[in-house]
């Protein structure tokens, strides 16, 4: 991108308002031009698959420690919040849906499955654009990785809302008597925390402020904990009961 250089000083034979007319044009595009820059140069910092669409860094922003504060305590905020409601709300299949599975549980398990494999790749494809994998990073890999981040999103907040409204979060002992189990009580607190990270990794992706270190840092965070959820509900749901379709 070429630099921004004022002009505007050349209307020699000009009147006053016409020199002042040319000079407040230049003054503009001179402007326009340095915000430009500064905007590719900021996008060019936070998010490596930007880096190949600007070859001009432009002028470093401030970075700040509030940014990533307040995103860990928003994520914190949000999941202590989903946790009371699970525990506040009257747990009801009403609401609810099975996609044609055949129940709600056996469309969970396979849906979290999608959401788990979905989530190695995001992990493969972050190191990749963060120059980790060795080989240069293709240039569609920045939507791609958005565009899969996105319906992992989509999938995650849908069985989320699943667990959330059909069966809360559980602990000690059921209405019917049956004792809530350890592994049960654990997903469902990885669940709650899995959305709370969700929104301090969204908050690092929007960011232009925040230290670099931020937006990895709330991914890997993301990656961490989702995966724990899944290992704690559809992988031991597989483990132990078999694939859904095969009876269950
Ligand atoms: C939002 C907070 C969440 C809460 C409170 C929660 C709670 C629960 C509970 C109580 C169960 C029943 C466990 C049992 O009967 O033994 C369950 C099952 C399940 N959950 Fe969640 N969950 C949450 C989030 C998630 C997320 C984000 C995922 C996917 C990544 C997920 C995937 C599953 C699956 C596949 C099952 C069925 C397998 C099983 O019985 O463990 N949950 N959840």
């Amino acid at each position: 991108m070429p630099r921004c250089t004022p002009r505007g000083r050349r209307n020699n034979g000009a009147d006053g308002l016409e020199r002042w007319a040319g000079q407040w044009r230049s003054t503009a595009r001179y402007a326009s031009c340095w915000v430009a820059q500064t905007l590719a140069g900021v996008g060019a910092q936070e998010h490596p698959d930007l880096m190949a669409e600007s070859s001009s860094p432009g002028p470093t922003p401030a970075r700040s420690m509030t940014v990533p504060l307040t995103g860990f305590a928003v994520g914190a905020v949000v999941a202590v919040l989903l946790g009371v409601f699970g525990r506040a709300h009257d747990p009801t299949l009403a609401g609810t849906t099975t996609l044609g599975f055949r129940t709600v549980l056996a469309m969970k398990v396979v849906v979290t499955v999608a959401i788990g494999v979905i989530a190695v790749l995001q992990l493969l494809g972050a190191l990749w654009l963060y120059g980790k994998l060795g080989a240069a990073a293709p240039p569609w890999l920045g939507t791609a990785h958005r565009v899969s981040g996105s319906i992992g999103v989509l999938l995650i907040a849908f069985v989320a809302y699943h667990c959330l409204w059909a069966l809360g979060l559980e602990y000690g002992t059921l209405p019917d008597g049956e004792p809530v189990s350890t592994r049960t009580l654990v997903h469902g607190i990885l669940g709650c925390l899995v959305i709370g990270a969700l929104v301090t990794k969204v908050v690092a992706v929007r960011s232009r402020h925040a230290p670099g270190w931020f937006l990895p840092v709330a991914g890997g965070l993301l990656f961490t904990l989702l995966m724990a959820a899944v290992l704690t509900s559809a992988v031991w749901y597989l483990a132990a009961k078999g694939w859904p379709a095969s009876g269950y």
